[in-house]
């Protein structure tokens, strides 16, 4: 994938060579699935030039570009915060693109180190105890709340909906509207239709783009360029990496051969565990929103064909180098059940040297002349070295530097690895039924007319439960 600003993507730690055939993929069970791979791709070509992945052409929509830079140029200054209200994939790319590109302690600086830009919080949990203590700390009149949901009725969403638009009636009379501003469905929903009610500001979320999806829409742009991403950055980075993954030659498509080397890990070794390791604290908001797009995306019960499959690997988030002193004796010793995909910056923004002083106790004078960057690095080095000597297969991906451009092209590959993932699956990777039979369990609990049937289910399955096995 080339150098500078550009992502490199190195998975010798997958194959044999590096470990050996029980563990790792040997070049004849990759050389069997490349015919598969170009078939994958090919497939994915027809249905995006059929307008059936939408989600692959986001980065090219200029006119969505215009309006969200405008609206967030008028907002500039009149207010002290923003509150992104939405959850799952209506949630998780607010997070990482905030986590990655600002300031790690954003919220705490003042107006003018923030250059005025709005502090971000965002609500996604339903906690009484979380979401009264942000209540208290933000004050109505100095804050915009960003309602995000694709379906536009989202329970926990439209929940905390109606508790702030109260406050803010409350507060702030009629002009409350001018405090609110919505990210849904363009045309259905309960929250469009209160939008055309109630007048208030609002993005469309393109039709046929999921949650774990629309990163790269309103839905996680917005809150980027209120706080002063450079979100035209992030939409060419996602652009060059659509142009790195156009081949059906997997070698020349990292997108490709991700998907085939998880999934032949997965299916052929046993390696249904997929841990995420950032050695950033930065990416760790990004590491979450990848296991999301990955577990809701290709946990699936049935093929395409109506089989009963059980299909996915576990993503799971552990960050460099503090889940070394927690979770990597498991993945070093542990069941041979894990893949571990490494993300790596080369070049922080800051250089921190450690003892820049004459007299450095004997037992940590090697650490002399060194930055925490070298640490860092040889952390990373050192564990990458000890799983693949312990048969533990790894790969990495590398960023010369943590920018808005490569954040893109990271959602973008990842996205589009997903998609193909789903190819070697044979699932569908945009619905997400098992998602849906807990939210209808909830409406039934909370008495939603329609559910009548599933409370008394409920009922009698919650009788049951509370019968036996159960130590006070
Ligand atoms: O990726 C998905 O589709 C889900 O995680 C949704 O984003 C999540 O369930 C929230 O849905 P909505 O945006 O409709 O409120």
């Amino acid at each position: 994938m080339g150098s500078k600003q550009t992502l490199r993507f190195d998975f010798n730690n997958m194959m044999a060579d590096s470990i050996d055939s029980e563990h790792g993929i040997t070049d004849r069970e990759l050389k069997t699935i490349e015919p598969l791979a170009a078939r994958f791709a090919a497939q994915l070509k027809e249905e995006r030039a059929a307008g059936k992945l939408p989600f692959l052409d986001l980065p090219y929509d200029k006119k969505t570009l215009t309006e969200i830079l405008q609206a967030s140029d008028n907002l500039k200054g009149k207010f002290k915060n923003l509150v992104v209200v939405g959850i799952g994939g209506s949630a998780l790319g607010n997070i990482a693109i905030h986590t990655a590109l600002n300031h790690p302690f954003y919220n705490v600086l003042n107006d003018k180190e923030r250059k005025g830009h709005p502090r971000i919080f965002v609500l996604d949990n339903v906690d009484p105890d979380r979401f009264s203590a942000l209540m208290d700390i933000v004050k109505p009149e100095e804050t915009l709340f960003n309602f995000i949901t694709k379906s536009g009725a989202t329970v926990e969403t439209m929940s905390q909906f109606l508790v702030i638009v109260k406050l803010l009636q409350d507060k702030l009379g009629k002009n409350y509207a001018n405090h609110v501003i919505t990210t849904t469905d363009g045309e259905k929903g309960t929250l469009r239709d209160v939008t055309r009610r109630e007048g208030f500001l609002s993005f469309a979320i393109p039709s046929g783009v999921g949650g774990r999806y629309s990163v790269l829409t309103p839905v996680g742009l917005f809150s980027a360029a209120m706080s002063g991403v450079d979100v035209s950055a992030l939409l060419h980075g996602a652009t060059y990496m659509d142009e790195a993954c156009r081949s059906g030659n997997m070698w020349e498509n990292p997108a490709l051969m991700g998907a085939a080397l998880s999934c032949l890990s997965d299916t052929i070794k046993g390696k249904n565990i997929l841990v995420i390791m950032p050695y950033s604290h930065a990416l760790s908001g990004t590491a979450d929103w990848f296991c999301q797009l990955w577990a809701e995306s290709l946990g699936k019960k049935f093929s395409l064909k109506n089989e009963i499959v059980h299909t996915g690997s576990t993503p799971v988030k552990a960050v460099g180098v503090v889940d070394q002193h927690s979770q990597l004796q498991l993945y070093m010793e542990g069941p041979t059940d894990k893949v571990v995909t490494f993300w790596v910056i080369n070049k922080f923004n800051h250089e921190v040297v450690i003892a820049d002083k004459p007299d450095v106790e004997q037992e940590l004078a090697y650490l002399k002349g060194h930055t925490l960057n070298d640490l860092m690095s040889a952390e990373y080095e050192g564990t990458r070295l000890a799983l693949t000597e312990q048969k533990r297969p790894n790969c990495t991906l590398i960023m010369d530097e943590l920018s808005a451009f490569t954040l893109g092209q990271l959602f973008y590959l990842y996205e589009l690895q997903t998609a193909y993932a789903g190819k070697f699956y044979n699932i569908n990777t945009f619905d997400q039924p098992g998602v849906e039979a807990g939210k209808i369990n909830a409406f039934a609990i909370l008495g939603r007319k329609g559910f009548e049937g599933r409370k008394k289910e409920i009922d009698a399955f919650l009788q049951r439960a509370q019968k036996k096995y159960c130590i006070e």
